[in-house]
């Protein structure tokens, strides 16, 4: 029934866990949001629908209700069958992608001389979540990390290196810890300087005409910064790597044959010395279509033409079905109108998905954008380090646990709770970074998370009976197993929406039952049925198993003592 139709109609349903379970275990939308494309009433679709998903050994009935949704009401003896299932499946009951697509992953995208900040902390993350969710779903990823390594500024950061080292221009000599200051001098000397504005503007030209040694202290400068962001990504236990590198630089040569290919298609045009395509999309504000200019008048490129050959590349010789970028909501405009040139050169045909997964500005306790006391920037390292030692400062409080590391908890907790704050919120709306929120032990945070896993596994430590046979018995078994089968769907979800916030939603959710659960079901406790025993622990260890998982999925680890 989904052949052909907009995914954006696909991403629309959704699959409910009611919270009244008189309306079923399930519940979904689909027949509401069906019934326009197929151009029939809702009910009649629900019916259809009821028909083809009609499982005797899974669906005990299902019930339409309202307007259109469908409840199903699962089978008790299924239930168990099929957690029990999940349980001895490593891949949790999670099927792989039955048509793998090959999609290309753009994300964090640092610019070079300049330090990595808490911008391009979302990027990271949240990409490298959804990274994680679509290589387990089994589609091929190709993390592009799309660099700003090119463009005028080099000019100046070369001019201003080689003055710097007194005509022996390296870029040893540079500090590495700040780039930022860096980059800030050499533009300050730029804009005072008129003699040394002139040498960086003859460096540009050298440089894009091949020069060996400006393009020698450009590929430091790029080394540099990369050797840093890498440690970076290592700290965050982020999986980009070097070869994931395919920065602005690497589509300079197509630029030129792309221009001329739009000319040739009759799409660019001249105007006033540049070279304009003109939208049939948007206008400009005199009502007119609005005029993108891919070639300036003095013959350079821009962003865009480079994002032009840069789709090209990526749909021709990398053969993306899916193009995904993960850049925030102010770029919107820019990806349009590349894609707009992309399908109108028909460099991107029908059948390859392009979405923006855009995302809202990091914001500081005051509602104002994240900066410094002093109004910088902040390093994304600093705030690490502050992470750390405001978790070893919790830490001391609480007392190490037995058999736990504390440098080793202090790091993933630091790691994992500054991630989690940025996934756990819908990524579309600006976020508000607060440390007390984020590093709170109680609530919809990392360090609740982890912990509750680590009290999950601890309950093995005292068990005298293995795990056994599943039988769902009590309301809190029920709801507890009726949330650990969705995780397939959630995983899913995730993949199709790029909203890793629906995941952490869900352990969460999941957490919180399994609370209510073991207070309500003993498991281990003396007098206790030994097959109840076993169910019971059987349904910790699918509970840990998907805690486990579900964090792994969104870049974040567990430690067994905490
Ligand atoms: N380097 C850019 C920035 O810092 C982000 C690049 C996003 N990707 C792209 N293909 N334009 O804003």
């Amino acid at each position: 029934m989904g052949a052909g139709l907009d995914p954006r109609v696909l991403r629309a349903i959704k699959v409910d866990l009611p919270k009244d379970r008189g309306h079923g275990d399930f519940a979904t939308n689909a027949a509401l949001i069906l019934a326009k494309p197929l151009g029939q009433p809702p009910r009649a679709v629900a019916e259809r629908l009821v028909a083809l998903l009609s499982d005797p050994d899974l669906i005990a009935r299902t019930e339409i209700a309202g307007p259109g949704f469908i409840n199903f009401f699962l089978r008790e003896d299924a239930l168990s069958r099929r957690l029990g299932a999940m349980r001895s499946d490593p891949r949790l009951g999670v099927p792989l992608a039955p048509r793998p697509q090959t999609v290309v992953v753009d994300y964090s995208a640092p610019n070079v001389a300049k330090e990595m900040a808490v911008h391009h902390l979302r990027s990271t993350v949240i990409g490298d979540a959804v990274v994680r969710v679509l290589e387990f779903l089994g589609h091929k990823v190709i993390r592009a990390n799309h660099i700003g390594d090119w463009g005028t500024q080099f000019g100046m950061l070369i001019a201003f290196l080689e003055q710097r080292e007194g005509g022996d221009a390296s870029a040893q000599g540079i500090p590495l810890g700040d780039l930022e200051a860096f980059y800030r001098e050499a533009k300050r000397r730029y804009d005072e300087d008129e003699a040394f504005a002139r040498t960086a503007r003859e460096r540009v030209v050298a440089l894009q005409h091949g020069d060996p040694h400006c393009l020698e202290m450009w590929r430091r400068l790029v080394g540099i910064t990369m050797e840093q962001d890498q440690r970076l990504y290592e700290r965050l236990d982020v999986t980009l790597t070097p070869k994931d590198t395919m920065g602005e630089s690497m589509y300079n040569d197509m630029l030129a044959p792309v221009v001329q290919d739009l000319r040739d298609k009759g799409l660019a045009v001249d105007d006033g010395g540049a070279v304009v395509v003109y939208s049939e999309r948007s206008r400009n504000k005199d009502g007119q279509p609005l005029g993108i200019i891919v070639q300036k008048s003095d013959g350079g490129y821009l962003y865009n033409t480079t994002d032009v050959a840069c789709v090209k590349y990526r749909v021709e010789t990398l053969g993306a079905d899916r193009l995904m970028y993960f850049t925030d909501s102010r770029q919107r405009q820019h990806l349009e109108e590349v894609w707009e040139i992309c399908r109108r050169a028909g460099y991107l045909g029908e059948g390859v998905e392009t979405e923006h997964d855009a995302f809202g500005m990091m914001l500081g306790k005051d509602g104002r954008p994240f900066k410094t006391r002093a109004g910088g920037t902040v390093k994304l390292s600093d705030l690490l380090d502050e992470a750390e030692s405001r978790v070893r400062a919790l830490l001391a409080e609480r007392g190490t646990p037995e058999g736990g590391n504390l440098d080793e908890i202090a790091h993933h907790v630091a790691i994992g709770a500054v991630k989690y704050a940025d996934l756990s919120k819908n990524r579309v709306t600006d976020y508000v970074f607060d440390w007390d929120q984020m590093l709170s032990f109680d609530g919809n945070t990392a360090p609740y998370l982890q912990y509750a896993w680590s009290r999950v596994r601890s309950i093995f430590r005292k068990a005298h009976e293995q795990p056994g046979e599943i039988q769902v018995g009590t309301p809190q078994e029920q709801e507890l197993a009726a949330a650990l089968i969705n995780f397939p769907s959630v995983v899913g979800e995730v993949a199709q929406k790029a909203m890793p916030h629906l995941l952490c939603a869900y352990v969460y959710g999941v957490a919180g039952l399994f609370m209510r659960f073991y207070e309500a079901c003993p498991v281990t406790k003396e007098g206790v049925d030994p097959a109840i025993s076993r169910s019971r622990l059987a349904l910790c260890d699918l509970t840990a198993k998907i805690i486990e998982r579900g964090l792994g999925l969104l870049g974040i680890r567990v430690m067994e003592h905490m």
